[in-house]
């Protein structure tokens, strides 16, 4: 389970969190993947971590148990996906294993590729969606009857728009794979060159095209998409803190503790326990986290981490707040004032 890298394009946010574990549906993003590997019946896991955020993983994952497996932490420099299956090797031994990037979700899960690999016995499995922009990601080329010809990471000039999704399945031949390549023009050893090399060894390498969704997180526009998928995933209409004087329609879970008054919130939304909503409008798609006080404020497609004050914003979109944050109105007309963090964006 890949969750180190440095999350540079996450910051502020990153600079005291793993960005595998910013909230999406008020839940880390990594639990959703763990989840999914708890589902396959695997009962060791390796977690990469980061020397900088590997405390927060830590924290949020201890010994694992609360998935019922055995977690074992290697810490890693991001030196690239295949140097993070190098630097596994001593856990890993000669066994078959899934590898996973926690910050990448889709929706098939695990448990079917897991049995597509054992059942044909096969040295590699990897998994393809179509996308718009395959730049941005490593891309396979398939002949017609869908063997692999070709792999590319961050193609220049586009040569498929089948991007490789962020679960692999590998048997320990992909060790001796990774031994032969050599770092990319971005000084990083990548997976895909490693599996590139598995297929010109005549390995048994097979790709899968993924029929439903799949989330990669790395920046606020993919969180926020991921958070509206999410809700509209898994949320449930549960109201266990109390409404006052206020609606709550749609698929809203409202958590213990949250005190909902004169406010109106309409689905799919989760409001975090112990959450003070009064006098305002929380529009779709949007996490509230714990202990996070609204007043006076519309909100729409949000996620908003625990323990933040919002008050008297008029209205306020496709925003993503940290812990312990301020929004608030000042009292003179037309200006702003800000007290940021290093890297923040604000669009005014
Ligand atoms: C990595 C892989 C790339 C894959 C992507 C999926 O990219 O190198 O092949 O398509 O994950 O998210 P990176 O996140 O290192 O840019």
């Amino acid at each position: 389970m890949l969750s180190g890298g440095k999350g540079t394009r996450l910051r502020p946010l990153t600079f005291t969190l793993a960005k595998q574990l910013i909230p999406v549906a008020n839940k880390p993003i990594l639990g959703y993947v763990l989840d999914q590997v708890a589902e396959t019946g695997i009962k060791e896991v390796g977690v990469i971590i980061a020397p900088e955020t590997g405390q927060y993983v830590k924290e949020y994952v201890q010994d694992g148990s609360r998935w019922g497996f055995h977690v074992t932490y290697i810490s890693q420099e991001p030196l690239g996906l295949a140097h993070a299956v190098k630097t596994a090797r001593g856990f890993l031994g000669r066994d078959d294993f899934v590898m996973c990037l926690g910050d990448n979700l889709q929706g098939k899960g695990i448990a079917p590729l897991v049995e597509k690999f054992s059942g044909e016995a096969l040295d590699a499995l990897i998994l393809l969606k179509e996308v718009e922009d395959p730049s941005k990601f490593g891309v396979a080329v398939l002949d017609s009857k869908g063997n692999i010809v070709r792999l590319v990471e961050k193609p220049k000039t586009p040569v498929s728009n089948l991007a490789i999704v962020g679960t692999y399945l590998f048997t320990a031949k992909v060790h001796e794979a990774i031994e032969r390549i050599k770092p990319s023009w971005r000084g990083e050893l990548e997976i895909t060159d490693a599996i590139q090399e598995m297929v010109n060894q005549g390995c048994r390498v097979k790709a899968e095209i993924l029929d439903t969704w799949w989330l990669d997180t790395g920046k606020k526009d993919d969180i926020l998409a991921a958070n509206a998928k999410i809700l509209d995933e898994y949320i449930k209409c549960e109201v266990k803190g109390e409404v006052v004087n206020s609606t709550v329609e749609g698929r809203v879970t409202v958590e213990k503790g949250a005190k909902i008054v004169n406010s109106s919130i309409r689905g799919p939304a989760v409001i975090g326990e112990n959450c003070l909503i009064e006098n305002s409008f929380i529009g779709p798609y949007t996490s509230i986290g714990n202990n996070t006080q609204i007043a006076d404020s519309n909100i729409e497609y949000c996620v908003i981490m625990e323990n933040t004050l919002i008050k008297g914003v008029e209205r306020l979109e496709e925003s993503l707040i940290g812990k312990n944050a301020k929004v608030t109105k000042n009292s003179r007309k037309n200006t702003i004032k800000l007290h940021i963090g290093d890297y923040s964006e604000v669009e005014v």
